[in-house]
């Protein structure tokens, strides 16, 4: 059963106390700070693979105290009087990226590294895994939702979705054609597997140690996947190639390890596209990939993909629900967290949570 929050004042939320350390605890209710904020009752939220890299401590940025969360959709409570294209009652979708859409940064297209705001929800200010969360820059950091969109669909499109187009498969260069290896199938890398087909590869090899994860990646529309954990995933894949390698690799892991595949297994001209959040320095093999004719590209997202994915999703050419396993109330949010954390056992995808209130 939901438990009401203290006063009106106040709300529930998950805390971050340092590596390892959260809770869910009471908080003030968020105020508009700015005349350009919009304050955000949260009707469902989800947990990242960021999130759990910032409970291992790879985030410094993140403190004590800062409530988590950079995914989720709302109704909106409040409006500060300089946000223009958006008003109390509209379900919005919340960005992972906050955008003041005026910098020299932003005026690039390039949101993720926003002079005023980047990634910073659930980062660098409290985030969406609460009952109401604030969000600066309203009018350039939202997106109204059409009526008629599934709610778990549409929060697939904060972070995971835009994330794995622009970082993996736009950076990658995806072409009709292409092989095209995924290393990592956890919601990311399997957002990239929808993403990569409507670019037509000719082949999409996808690589985990999970095979209930490999299991969905072939549900999902891979043409191969390969188990790692026997330490032979390159001898696999330059078998499956006939030692040519792959045109695209795109790394959405963030471990020394599955970068080192992403090296060891790109082809002459090929791309290796970075997405893991890395919280360990890599060994780039220059020696052997110098002569290579490669490209190596790192993104934070920028969400410039948001509204076309919205529109696809709407549209049904990306089944965006299908990267859902497990739902749960909000105030299950120690659950859920539990349940992702061990996906493996779980058989755990993306989890999405409630706000009933
Ligand atoms: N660049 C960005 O803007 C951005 C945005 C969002 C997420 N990310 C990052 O993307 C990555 C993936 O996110 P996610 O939510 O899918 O995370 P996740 O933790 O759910 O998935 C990671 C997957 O990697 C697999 N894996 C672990 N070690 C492996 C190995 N040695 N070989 C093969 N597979 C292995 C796991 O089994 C799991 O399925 C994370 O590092 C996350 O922080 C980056
Ligand atoms: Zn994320
Ligand atoms: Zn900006």
């Amino acid at each position: 059963m939901k438990m009401p929050s203290i006063d009106s004042n106040s709300m529930k939320a998950l805390v971050y106390h340092g590596p390892g350390q959260k809770a869910w605890e009471v908080k003030p209710k968020p105020v508009i700070k700015e005349t350009t904020d919009a304050i955000i009752r949260v009707t469902m939220t989800t947990v990242c693979g960021t999130d759990l890299h910032i409970l291992k401590g790879d985030v410094s940025t993140v403190t004590n105290g800062r409530i988590l969360g950079h995914e989720g959709i709302g109704i909106i409570e409040e409006v500060g009087k300089n946000v223009i294209d958006f008003h109390k009652g509209d379900k919005v979708l919340i960005s992972c990226i906050t955008a003041c859409g005026r910098c020299s940064f932003c005026r690039k297209g390039m949101f993720s590294h926003c002079r005023n705001g980047g990634w910073i929800l659930g980062n660098l200010i409290d985030g969406t895994q609460a009952e109401y969360v604030r969000i600066p820059y309203a009018d350039t950091s939202l997106y109204a939702l059409p009526s008629g969109i599934d709610d778990e669909a549409a929060t697939m499109l904060s972070d995971i979705l835009p994330t794995s187009l622009e970082c993996g498969v736009l950076n990658g260069q995806v072409k009709p054609g292409d092989i095209v290896a995924i290393v990592g199938a956890g919601p990311v890398g399997l957002s990239a597997l929808l993403n990569a087909q409507l670019y037509s590869p000719a082949e999409i090899i996808t690589i985990d140690l999970d095979d209930n994860r490999l299991k969905t990646a072939s549900l999902l529309g891979a043409t191969k996947v390969v188990n790692s954990s026997d330490g032979k995933a390159v001898e696999h894949i330059m078998t499956f190639t006939n030692g040519a390698g792959v045109d695209v690799a795109i790394e959405a892991v963030g471990l020394v390890k599955t970068f080192d595949i992403c090296q060891s297994i790109i082809a002459p001209g090929g791309h290796i596209a970075n997405i893991g959040v890395h919280g360990k320095p890599v060994e780039l093999h220059l020696e052997k990939l110098w002569s290579s004719n490669i490209t190596l590209t790192t993104r934070l997202v920028d969400t410039i993909t948001t509204p076309l994915l919205l529109n696809m999703v709407q549209l049904g050419r990306i089944d965006a629900k299908k990267l859902v396993s497990h739902r749960f109330e909000l105030s299950e949010i120690m659950k859920a967290y539990d349940i992702f954390e061990n996906a493996a056992k779980e058989h755990a995808l993306k989890v999405v949570l409630k706000n009933a209130s």
